[in-house]
């Protein structure tokens, strides 16, 4: 493979070229070849499931998660596979013992799902769940740590806290919000469903109490491959959210067996990463990071509006305001991004700051052209949502 990227590259992939793809950010996109390796487990799987099951699995399953754990700076004994962030953070949230009064704080821009799952179990034990207020738009360093600061309490047990936000696409400060927790005693659940392969990593030297990511994202593994890191010392009372025969037997032991899955899409990472690290790996994420920046400029020129992060805090989506005003509920999104689908193309509308925000993402397989082609067609979708 060559290192020419973007439209030149785009048949590695099976996207319909007649649509704008320039949302990798919500569900990744599998290349063939990882999609070939994954049927290549297929069979072996189908072609014995009992000897795969029993004897196979275990191994390659342990062989995959070395790797894996080589690509985030950590021991393979550190990592489990997950089907995806919202179990790895279920996992978490649900293993740690809350006493009534507890808090568990997060930051404003938190995904709903794991807020969700934080207002699940903090209702069950009286605990109680708090918000850190992320400015938007171009919030700087200093003011997220201050507002993180100011909403940590003697009664705070736990920050859940983005890498990457979901709505917002800020790279967050993560070291310095985890040393600022450790300094008061608070745990931290690192939520890096958009950091692997969006950001270089290196947990061992971050020293996150638990990050969990998603491979399927900015490693294009196949849908459904994540993972949970827990430092050494917290991994007991640590349980998957699914308890099975390994109950009590160790992290590792727990977590590898729970209940009979398609584990085709763990043992096809070492495929994925070796796909991502012959497209440039970390040149790739700089690259990534460089062409998101000049579509949130490009596309923010032309609409006479702004973007969201500083370059310091920017990594492979930008955000873009579109020039009108929106309520920052879900439902208000719903028709815009039906005119954008509409128009042939998509991405995730998030009321921020008073106004709809257009979270762009920039692939091996983007290039500048697409979000030309973009700027072409939202004239047309603005109109039709003013109308
Ligand atoms: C910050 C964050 N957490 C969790 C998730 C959920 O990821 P998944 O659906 O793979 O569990 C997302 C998805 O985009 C996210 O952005």
């Amino acid at each position: 493979m060559t290192n020419a990227l973007g439209s030149a590259i785009r048949h590695e992939w099976t996207l319909d070229p007649d649509f704008l793809t320039v949302n990798h950010g919500s569900y990744g996109a599998t290349p063939r070849v990882v999609l070939a390796a994954q049927d290549d487990w297929r069979r072996r799987m189908e072609a014995q499931p009992t000897r795969f099951f029993s004897r196979e699995l275990p191994e390659a399953l342990r062989a995959a998660a070395t790797v894996l754990a080589r690509a985030l700076g950590a021991e393979s004994d550190d990592v489990v596979f997950v089907p995806n962030a919202t179990t790895g953070c279920n996992a978490v949230l649900r293993s740690i013992r809350l006493e009534p009064g507890d808090e568990l704080l997060h930051a404003s821009h938190v995904y709903n799902a794991v807020r969700n799952t934080m207002i699940h179990v903090a209702e069950r034990s009286g605990a109680k769940v708090v918000s850190a207020e992320l400015p938007f738009p171009r919030p700087d360093k200093a003011t997220i740590l201050s507002n993180i600061e100011k909403a940590i309490t003697k009664k705070t047990r736990i920050l859940v806290i983005d890498h990457i936000t979901s709505p917002s696409g800020l790279v967050l400060p993560i070291a310095e919000i985890i040393a600022l927790c450790h300094a008061s005693g608070v745990r931290v659940l690192v939520d890096g469903a958009h950091g692997p392969g969006q950001v270089p990593l290196d947990l061992e030297t971050l020293g996150a109490d638990w990050y969990v990511g998603n491979c399927h994202k900015w490693w294009s593994a196949p849908k459904g491959c994540g993972f949970l890191y827990a430092r050494g010392d917290r991994r007991t009372e640590l349980h998957p959210v699914t308890i099975s025969h390994g109950y009590g037997a160790g992290f590792t032991q727990e977590f590898d067996w729970t209940g009979t899955v398609d584990p085709t899409a763990y043992l096809a990472l070492p495929a994925a990463l070796d796909f991502f690290a012959r497209l440039g790996g970390p040149a790739l994420m700089e690259r990534n990071r460089l062409l998101a920046a000049e579509a949130g400029a490009l596309l923010a020129s032309k609409l006479g509006t702004e973007i969201g992060a500083r370059p310091e805090m920017a990594g492979a989506m930008a955000l873009v305001r579109l020039p009108f005003e929106m309520p920052p509920t879900r439902e208000a999104a719903v028709p815009v991004r039906a005119v954008l689908q509409a128009a042939g193309t998509d991405c995730p509308v998030h009321g921020l700051a008073g106004g709809p925000w257009l979270r762009l993402s920039a692939y091996a397989y983007n290039e500048r052209a697409d979000y030309e082609r973009l700027a072409e067609l939202l004239p047309g979708v603005i109109d039709r949502l003013r109308g």
